[in-house]
């Protein structure tokens, strides 16, 4: 796996998000996810235990016994069933049911059945595990979850595909500002075969709403970066489409003729102050070219890293609370994604909950940014 090791987060965080719940996140891959192993994560500041069952599918307990609240994935789990190792209760790890308490006599009347440890909704999807967290307190999930799994869009059987992850050491928030901000490229992103600074030049870019988000139109894509380029080589028109949807997730799709790139970037709350970003992304594009996976890996991890190195660099400044600003028209899907996610809580937070949330654009917008 791409995990990008060499960067250690900063020790110090800077302040704290408010998390979107009643959605999916991914946890983590699920090659790593073997019959009679647990392996934790942590999502949204929720300890999980996720796991494979012997039929394969796959699960999501919150780590904590509802006993005593020992983590469950220093106990036992054989494939079946998940085992406390403090007073060894059973559990059925999908919807959480217990299913034994050993020091039960036949004088006890309880119902082990009526014990649940929580489980959340879980799915396989482009090799991770994605997880459905509702909101705290809201109890055990009665009906199941009323959103998608997210799934990176395929154009055809034959692809190649590739994933990577980086710890970012902020906040949710300052993780998708930055994952949508067109005015850093130059400067972070650096590096003969991307752009250089030089290259800076007036943008024009034709924004829409969609729901829960908004959508970079289908356009060609900058003349001046170098990947595109390389694209241009099929010599037909080559469109590009970005969109960004709540709460987290932003997917580009390439297309030119019959071949695609596309990929699925999602910046996750680990806990309320620090993020975690994952990559995954599936082209068919130079199918037949060997050695594109590795270089394509190579450069995507470069670029990753130099996002989170920059973030580790952020995250020593905004551990003083600075006053910060967001600018016309660079900054403006900062702004957008703000309002979505406000209007989100709110809908969340209304009786009944679940009102068609408001949408912060009118209509289609051009923003126009030098990058
Ligand atoms: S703490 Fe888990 S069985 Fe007692
Ligand atoms: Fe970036």
């Amino acid at each position: 796996m791409a995990r990008l090791t060499n960067i250690q987060p900063a020790p110090v965080t800077g302040p704290a998000a408010t998390l979107i719940y009643d959605d999916w996140y991914p946890a983590l891959r699920t090659d790593r996810l073997r019959a009679g192993k647990l392996v934790t994560a942590m999502l949204l500041d929720i300890p999980l235990a996720l796991g494979r069952l012997k039929n394969g599918k796959i699960f999501a307990m919150r780590d904590s016994c509802p006993h005593r609240g020992i983590p469950l994935s220093v106990g036992w789990f054989d494939g079946e069933r998940v085992t406390c190792r403090y007073h060894g209760w059973e559990f059925e790890p999908c919807g959480g049911q217990c299913q034994l308490i050993p020091s039960l006599s036949s004088h006890d009347h309880l119902d082990a059945t009526r014990i649940f440890a929580s489980a959340y909704p879980c799915e396989e999807r482009d090799g991770y595990a994605w997880v459905y967290i509702p909101a705290p307190g809201s109890g055990k999930l009665t009906q199941g979850p009323q959103r998608a799994v997210p799934e990176l869009a395929k154009f055809g059987p034959r692809y190649r595909s590739a994933h990577l992850t980086a710890d970012l050491p902020c906040n949710v928030d300052h993780g998708i500002i930055g994952l949508m901000d067109p005015a850093h490229g130059p400067f972070v992103h650096q590096a003969w075969w991307w752009r250089s600074r030089a290259s800076i030049r007036e943008k024009t870019k034709r924004f829409e709403p969609i729901p829960e988000g908004f959508r970079m139109s289908a356009h060609a894509p900058s003349a001046n970066s170098a990947p595109y380029k390389l694209l241009g080589v099929y010599g037909q028109p080559v469109e590009t489409t970005i969109d960004f949807t709540l709460p987290n997730r932003r997917t580009e799709t390439i297309r030119c003729g019959d071949k695609w790139f596309s990929s699925l970037t999602t910046v996750t709350p680990v806990t309320s102050s620090t993020c975690r970003i994952d990559v995954i992304a599936a082209w068919n594009v130079f199918y037949r070219v060997p050695f594109v996976t590795p270089v394509a890996k190579f450069f995507g991890a470069r670029f990753v890293r130099q996002d989170q190195e920059t973030m580790i660099q952020q995250a020593e400044g905004l551990r003083h609370n600075p006053s910060l600003m967001l600018i016309d028209d660079a900054d403006k899907p900062a702004k957008w994604y703000f309002a979505l996610k406000q209007a989100r809580l709110e809908s969340q937070s209304a009786t009944p909950p679940g009102a068609e949330s408001k949408h912060p654009m009118d209509g289609p917008v051009e923003l126009h940014w030098r990058s």
